[in-house]
Order: structure tokens, then sequence, then C-alpha cells
């Protein structure tokens, strides 16, 4: 099943950290829908290949190495896209960056650093983007988590900033949407061959969440972007504040009372087995 192919035709994109992982997928399920995109990263090895990536499917396609913690960065990003692909209609913010730390082992910079990429850079654009946003009554789709729906261990400094993107997400919908812009979020949950799942999901990690998504097994790149097609698309026009979550189900399965359930349950099927 699929959208039509013209779903974003005639579109102007803008995906942070489009160069690898969920968001590269995303910025070329963009572009399969007629999007043209631009993608900007850190790390300018991984923008060309996804440039030309993008460019085989048809679309015009623009690559801008950035980091998104330095606001004049963010503005020049923002401006050369529009003077180069003519306007903005959707800002995908995904630029992340990630370690497992214990809280007790974080040292101030390396909460900040993850603070200042995924917070912080998430304001920066969108406060850059706003002007250009407001002229094409545009959408905006920052990628979040479900870590802070729980207390996930080794992930105090991600799921501070996660919280904080989601805020923004719901204040950003109520103040934009005068203008028409509407603003949204997706939590995906662990997406197989990023590098999320490698830097995160280590030893028997990843087993353990394969087991426990009621859906059987981890994401997939395209899961994402067959929600981010939506919500960036007319086909959600009434729809602005959400944050989907995109996880097979597995942070409803993922609490300690979860596991303690599951054990408890284990055990009745025991006691009614053995009497
Ligand atoms: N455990 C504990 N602290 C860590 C850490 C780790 N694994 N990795 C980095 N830090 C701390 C550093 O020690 C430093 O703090 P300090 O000055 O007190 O020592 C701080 O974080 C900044 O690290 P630095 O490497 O200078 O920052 P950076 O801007 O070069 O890198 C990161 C940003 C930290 C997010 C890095 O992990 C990164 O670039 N990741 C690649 C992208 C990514 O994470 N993708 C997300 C996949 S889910």
């Amino acid at each position: 099943m699929s959208y039509q192919s013209d779903l974003l035709r005639g579109k102007v994109a803008l995906v942070t950290g489009g160069g690898t992982g969920i968001c590269r997928g995303l910025a070329l399920a963009l572009a399969s829908h007629g999007c043209d995109v631009a993608i900007t990263s850190r790390r300018e090895e991984h923008l060309l290949p996804t440039c030309q990536e993008i460019e085989r499917v048809g679309v015009r396609a623009f690559a801008v190495p950035g980091d998104v913690r330095d606001p004049a960065m963010v503005d020049r990003t923002v401006e050369e896209t529009v003077k180069t692909l003519g306007h903005l209609d959707i800002l995908v913010n995904g630029a992340a960056g990630n370690f497992l730390c214990l809280a007790e082992n974080l040292s101030p910079n390396g909460f900040g650093t993850v603070v200042d990429i995924d917070l912080k850079g998430t304001f920066h654009m969108c406060r850059s983007a706003f002007p250009y946003l407001k002229r094409t009554n545009g959408v905006i789709l920052n990628i979040s988590a479900t870590l802070h729906y729980v207390g996930t261990v080794a992930q105090l400094h991600v799921s501070a900033a996660k919280a904080g993107i989601d805020a923004l997400t719901r204040s950003l919908a109520v103040e934009w949407g005068e203008h028409g812009i509407r603003v949204n979020g997706i939590a995906p949950g662990p997406i197989a061959g990023t590098e999320g799942v490698r830097r995160l999901l280590v030893g028997p990690a990843k087993e353990k969440a394969e087991k426990m998504t009621p859906l059987g097994r981890l994401g997939e790149v395209d899961d994402v972007s067959k929600a981010a097609l939506y919500l960036c698309s007319e086909l959600a026009s009434y729809v602005t504040g959400v944050t989907l979550v995109v996880d097979g189900g597995l942070w409803l399965a993922s609490s300690r009372m979860a596991d303690v359930w599951a054990q408890g349950l284990q055990s009745l099927q025991e006691e009614k087995s053995s009497s």
C-alpha cells in the first residue's frame, strides 16, 4: 500500500540530520512523492551520497553542511535553501546526538551537548524557518522519542531533550496555528539498521526489544517514512500538536511494571499448568 506519487509535488522540504538513518529515509520518501529536498548535517561525508540518491528520484536536491547548535549557521541554512529551491513548505527536525551514560557519570557538558543538539537545535530551526513557513502554510515535523515516557536508564540527557521537543511541538502548534502552520512530531521506537540501534541497543538489549515489542519486530525506516508522509501532507490537514508514536507498541510494554506484570502472569500460568 502506498500514497500517490505526486502527494507532495511542488513542495520544498528541509530535513536536518538528513544524511543518514531515519532522516535519510524520510528525505528519500519525501522526494519519491514529488518534493524537492534540502538536507543538512554536521557530517559532510554523508550529505553528497544522499543528495545524489534524492536527485536520482527526479526532484531537486540541495545539501548544506551545518550544525543546528549554531543559530547563525541555521539562519544561513534556511536562507540558502529558500534561495536555491524557491520556498519552504516542510521542515523536518531530525538532527540528534546520543550516547549511553548513567546520570551519575554524565558531565555538565555531556548533558548540555545533547540538549544543545536535540532541543535547542530544533528551536533554532523552527525560529529561522518561521517567516518562510508562514508564507506557504507550512508544516514542521519534530523527530522525538519515547524514552521520556518512562524512566529510561542511561538516557537522562536525551529524555530531557526529547521531552522538551514534545513541549515545543505543542506550544508552536498553538502559537503558529493562526499562521496556517501545523506542527507535529513522530516518536520512533528502535529502527533496524540505524546508528541509534547500533549505539544504544547493545548486548542483549536488541533481542529483548524485539521480543517485547507487541508487533513482534523492530521498526523499519519505511514505517517512520509512512507516518511522516501522512503528517507532512494534506492528509493530516486538521492535525497539529500531536506526537505520533511509531514503535510497534514497545513503550507501552517496556515499563518496569510491565516486566513485573509479565513475570506475575508467567507464574500464574505456571501455577495453573501444574495444578
Ligand atoms: N559517555 C559520556 N559522556 C560522553 C560520551 C559518552 N559516551 N560521549 C560524549 N560525551 C560527553 C563528552 O565527554 C563531552 O563532555 P566533557 O567535555 O565534559 O568531557 C560532551 O559529551 C561533548 O562531547 P563531544 O564529543 O565534544 O561533542 P561532539 O559535539 O563532538 O559530539 C555527541 C556530539 C556527543 C552527541 C556525539 O556522540 C556524536 O557526535 N554522535 C554522533 C551522532 C549521534 O549521536 N547520532 C545519534 C544516534 S541515536
